[in-house]
């Protein structure tokens, strides 16, 4: 087909200059292009361990009354996760993933003429959703190329900004904001502007920082959270935000009617009442992402220490690296859409696939120490 349109200039944002979202490469399409029969994907940050046993079941079970539409206000579920953070209903609104929940609440509160500060290496989706919301993104370079520089973001609001977006612990720099630097933040903020605290992998370090819902403070804050990593619920798409009932009655305008599956509904609601599988699963991926930083630190790979369920390989190999072990069957991150050309991102797999991908980089590393 040939084409003879330049959509680009047909395209209202000019979104041909954005860089897209890469999302780890598929299994399937591996084990295609390399002829293997065997690949281990390390390069979304998803619960190597599946679902709870308990949302499993309730897919089964909700499966026989797919032909009906989803209960469009999550109401059950709603319900479930106000009890959980000690909201109302009215201070939660669910996604269809917290990818959703993000572009809602940028696209509610940001157009054209306003602007949006981010970190320069945070989560590559909130760039995104700037520009298709015709806003101006602000990306603020990290304090040490890692950890947010919450002085540098504060000094880039002004009158136009709209909104701030912070993920704690950030993805994929892997660091982590302490509970009182984050309060002095949001006290030096104008009132009136809206910060995004995405949470995505809040499960991760619970233990250590404990829940911020309900102990940060700010007008416009909104927390997002997910069922795609530690819940083990990513193929499902469910995410939600927790902030002001008016605010998200504002943004709840903007979102589809049915936007959250009835699969997704019943699974979440199962995922949250079995804890104990939470607990174990998380357990076991903090444990294991221990094994692979000291296997990289020991290795002198190891680019930083991480808070979330993904460990980090730095090396000016890199890009040779990830794809000598995409060769040999295992899929890594690159990180050079986010300027960070050196590093892999490489999520926590189960024990065996951490073997697995131990054993793959070792001969690499040796073929690269030689060459
Ligand atoms: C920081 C962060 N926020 C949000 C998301 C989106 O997650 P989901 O849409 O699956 O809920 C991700 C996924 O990788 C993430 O890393």
């Amino acid at each position: 087909m040939t084409n003879t349109v330049d959509w680009n200039r047909r395209s209202v944002r000019q979104s041909a200059h954005l860089h897209p979202y890469i999302p780890g490469k598929p299994v399937e399409q591996l084990l295609r292009e390399k002829g293997l029969t065997k690949a281990v994907k390390l390069a979304s940050n998803e619960n190597p361990y599946g679902p709870a046993p308990a949302a499993i079941k309730a897919i089964r079970d909700a499966a026989a009354e797919v032909h009906r539409y989803p209960n469009g206000d999550c109401t059950q579920l709603k319900k479930a996760l106000a009890e959980r953070h000690g909201v109302t209903p009215a201070n939660i609104l669910p996604g269809n993933g917290s990818n959703e929940v993000l572009e809602l609440i940028i696209r509610s509160f940001a157009g054209a003429g306003d602007e949006v500060v981010y970190a320069a290496r945070g989560f590559i989706v909130y760039a995104l959703a700037t520009t298709a919301a015709g806003a101006t993104g602000i990306a603020v370079a990290e304090k040490d190329g890692l950890t947010h520089d919450l002085d540098g973001m504060l000094a880039a609001v002004n009158e136009r900004t709209k909104l701030v977006c912070i993920a704690n612990p950030n993805n994929p720099t892997g660091s982590l904001l302490g509970e009182a630097e984050l309060q002095a933040f949001l006290d030096a903020l104008p009132r009136d502007v809206v910060v995004i605290l995405d949470e995505a992998y809040f499960e991760y370090v619970q233990a250590v920082a404990g829940d911020s819902i309900g102990r940060l403070n700010h007008p416009g804050l909104i927390t997002c959270r997910t069922f795609s990593k530690a819940y083990g619920l990513a193929g499902l798409r469910i995410g939600y935000a927790v902030g002001d009932a008016d605010l998200l009655a504002l943004i709840n305008r903007f979102r589809e009617p049915f936007n959250v599956s009835l699969l997704a509904q019943a699974a979440a609601l199962a995922a949250l009442s079995d804890t104990r599988w939470l607990a174990d699963t998380v357990a076991e991926s903090l444990s294991e992402r221990a094994r692979l930083e000291s296997f990289l630190a020991d290795a002198g790979l190891l680019g930083a220490a991480s808070h979330g369920n993904f460990v980090l390989l730095r090396h000016a190999k890199a890009s040779r690296i990830a794809s000598e072990l995409e060769n040999h069957g295992v899929i890594p991150r690159p990180l050079g859409p986010y300027g960070m050309p050196d590093w892999l991102r490489i999520s926590v797999g189960s024990p065996d696939e951490n073997d697995s991908f131990i054993s793959t980089l070792n001969p690499i590393m040796t073929d690269i120490g030689e060459a």
